[in-house]
């Protein structure tokens, strides 16, 4: 098993390229599975989870062809096998996103029921209900969703809870339905309208993503498209809180800054120098931080997916700091960690009381979940002496080349096996 090996106290400067968002990717790639025609699309991340999603389709029966230019281009002509095993839903949640498309097509999807994952159990439940309400008949056998629909009819449905890929599968399901759909209660992330461009660009008719109610008005058929990916927010945001907490200067490039409004607000109150262009962010500091207070909540609040890492960055800083965790129940795994390097934190609920030390010392931690493995990182970055990190293979979920982009920098990190 590999590890990351981290001789912390290293000040991090220079230009970062951030890559293409693993989140916005996924649901993307399973967009695919709408057309009978090619969808070619640049800044895919090489990352396990997008691998893991290519060999999903292409199980299904998607062809997909890398060319000289890193661009993804899939075919989905004709889908022999409409389900998803359990062996890959089980190694990455995401793939319930082909329920929506295939059974939009199709009439008919077969996707293993996700089980709980590390930092909660987060049901599927609200994609079902509105598969159900565009007329879908549902059922669960042997660990299985089983859908099956002649063609899916427009509906209005209000979402109880905002859900992301729940948002995401019924856009997808609703542009081919027949009739109008209306989603209420809709995410709001940027990786909704990333998908919604590149669907558009397929040719659907799809009004208000990225604001609380999306109108979809169901076409025929959609046909090929080009779409680059949107740059990934989370990454852009995790180097961000590595130049703060080491007291360096980054620049993240190919960055939207649109999407990292409360990222950067929180920055500039712990202390942080933040400016930012059309395409990149920079971030400049002493490394003398205040404490902040986080309070996750779906966008455009601050993101669940950067609560660890600003754990991370308030444990070094001075002051005391609650984080509160709105979106999963069990999202703190990573402070019984961040304690074996020295930090100061009681968790009561869903809250954090987090007391900055002086210093964090390095030790051996692991590593438990995608965001928790980069809120270790960090610490790592600013921790005395030597951090091992192990079950890395969570960071590799969503973090391209990150050894090789922080070194550039000029991080002392390297991979043991
Ligand atoms: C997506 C992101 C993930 C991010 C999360 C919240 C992807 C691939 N993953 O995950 O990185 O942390 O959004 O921003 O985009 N829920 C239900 N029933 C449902 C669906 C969700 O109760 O049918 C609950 C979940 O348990 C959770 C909350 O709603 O408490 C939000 O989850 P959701 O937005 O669906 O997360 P994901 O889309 O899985």
């Amino acid at each position: 098993m590999e590890s990351l090996l981290i001789h912390g106290g290293n000040k991090l400067t220079g230009e970062v390229r951030i890559s293409g968002a693993k989140n916005a990717a996924l649901p993307i790639l399973t967009a695919a599975l709408l057309s009978a025609e090619p969808l070619q699309l640049a800044n895919v991340p090489h990352l396990k989870d997008i691998s893991t999603m290519l060999a999903l389709l292409g199980h299904m029966g998607v062809r997909v062809t890398l060319d000289d230019q890193n661009r993804v281009t899939l075919c989905g002509e004709s889908i022999p096998n409409k389900d998803a095993p359990y062996e890959m839903v089980k190694t990455m949640r995401a793939a319930i996103l082909v329920l929506g498309p295939t059974l939009a097509r199709f009439g008919e999807a077969r996707v293993s029921m996700p089980g709980g994952c590390a930092i909660g159990s987060r049901p599927v439940d609200l994609h079902i209900k509105g598969l159900q309400a565009m007329g879908a008949e549902i059922h669960i056998e042997h660990g299985y969703i089983h859908a099956r629909a002649k063609r899916l009819k427009g509906a209005h449905i209000a979402m109880d809870m905002v859900t992301v890929t729940g948002t995401e599968n019924l856009m997808m399901a609703a542009s081919l339905a027949d009739g109008t759909t209306v989603l209420a209660n809709a995410a709001r992330e940027p990786e909704i309208v990333d998908l919604a461009n590149c669907l558009i660009a397929m040719g659907a008719k799809i009004e208000g993503a990225g604001s609380g109610v999306i109108t979809i008005h169901g076409v025929p058929a959609l046909h090929g498209a080009q779409h680059s990916v949107m740059p990934d927010r989370i990454e852009t945001g995790t180097f961000l809180v590595a130049a703060a907490m080491t007291g360096g200067r980054i620049r993240a490039t190919h960055a939207q800054p649109d999407t990292l409004v409360s990222v950067m607000g929180k920055l500039a109150d712990a202390g942080a120098h933040v400016t930012s262009g059309e395409d990149w962010i920079e971030v400049e500091s002493d490394g003398v931080l205040n404490a902040v207070d986080v309070r996750t909540a779906p966008h455009p609040a601050f993101p669940t997916d950067m609560q660890a890492q600003f754990m991370a960055l308030n444990c070094v800083a001075s002051g005391v700091a609650s984080i509160t965790e709105t979106i999963f129940e069990n999202r703190f795994m990573h402070v019984q960690e961040l304690r074996r390097l020295g930090a100061n934190i009681e968790v009561t609920g869903h809250t954090a009381l987090v007391r900055g030390v002086p210093r964090l010392d390095g030790a051996t931690v692991m590593a438990t979940d995608l965001r928790a493995s980069a809120c270790l990182v960090l610490a790592g970055l600013v921790a005395a002496g030597e951090t091992t990190i192990e079950r890395i293979y969570h960071l590799d979920r969503g973090y391209e080349r990150i050894e090789e982009k922080l070194t550039q920098l000029g991080a002392r990190i390297q991979r043991v096996h």
